[in-house]
């Protein structure tokens, strides 16, 4: 596989846009084709079964457009089926929990971390495994928000209703005195601002974000696809995007996002039989 071929993300919705935000930080010599499931959002309450064929659907259509290489941008996915693509699809594939879990056991000093995620990832118990094989002393104090997403995807990130949501999920868990919390579903860091100010400063946010990106970059050079734009023809690095449905919804939402107009022709609809 060429180092120049692009690389695949995908989520169920508009989630997966921070990571898209962090990868173009990241790694700016990459192109990012990410799919985002729109018409069947949300995920996380659905059957494994259900989500692992999803997840097979919108990999064979990623690695029909010639990605190299594939990160899961959503915790659910990661949480239920990434061992199914990683057996299934020859390319590398990296999901985003088992970095997430890494940063927080990093970031927590009296190991008492809150995990925040969809139902079905906190059901999974993913994220508690990942921690106590880290560090067997680390207490979870694990919580479903399955508000969070449909919140999001609606655009009612600065609202008071959200605000009122977030004190119902949290209270009880910032009343166990963590000190992070990992917010595990990639649609949660759009609301991370308000997160923040209902748990108070002393408590760390932990993106999982970041540290899967970084870990999608040492995938991609230990493979050698690093994509070196110095190299040859100036191609056009600009991220193209698929969703299932609303596409123009999705393009000003994912505008807003990462913080720049994407042309139309950017963001197109595919879906699936
Ligand atoms: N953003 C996804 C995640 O990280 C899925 C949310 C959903 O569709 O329920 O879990």
């Amino acid at each position: 596989m060429a180092s120049n071929a692009p690389i695949g993300a995908f989520d169920s919705g508009m989630g997966g846009l921070t990571v898209v935000k962090e990868l173009m930080q990241q790694l700016p010599g990459e192109q990012i084709i990410y799919y985002g499931d729109t018409a069947r959002v949300p995920y996380g309450d659905k059957s494994k079964e259900t989500v692992a064929g999803y997840a097979r659907q919108i990999t064979g259509f990623l690695v029909s457009k010639g990605v190299k290489a594939i990160i899961v941008a959503c915790n659910t996915v990661s949480a239920l089926a990434l061992d199914d693509l990683k057996s299934e699809f020859d390319l590398p594939i990296i999901g985003v929990v088992k970095p997430g879990a890494k940063a927080a056991a990093e970031a927590t000093r009296t190991n008492r971390i809150g995990v925040i995620a969809t139902r079905a990832t906190i059901g999974s118990g993913i994220y508690e495994d990942f921690l106590h094989r880290t560090n067997p002393r680390i207490r979870v104090f694990a919580k479903a928000c399955p508000l969070f997403v449909p919140l999001v995807e609606e655009g009612w990130i600065d609202d008071e209703i959200t605000d009122l949501i977030i004190h119902r999920y949290l209270d009880e868990i910032t009343a166990e005195g963590i000190d992070s919390l990992v917010l595990g579903c990639t649609h949660y860091p759009l609301l991370k601002a308000r997160i923040q100010q209902a748990v108070g400063d002393g408590i760390t946010l932990v993106n999982p974000a970041f540290e899967s990106s970084r870990e999608f970059k040492y995938v991609l050079e230990e493979n050698g696809l690093l994509n070196d734009p110095s190299q040859g023809a100036t191609a056009d690095l600009s991220p193209t995007f698929y969703v299932s449905d609303g596409a123009e919804r999705f393009r000003s939402f994912a505008a807003r996002i990462l913080g720049s107009p994407l042309p139309e022709e950017n963001v197109k609809l595919h879906t699936f039989e």
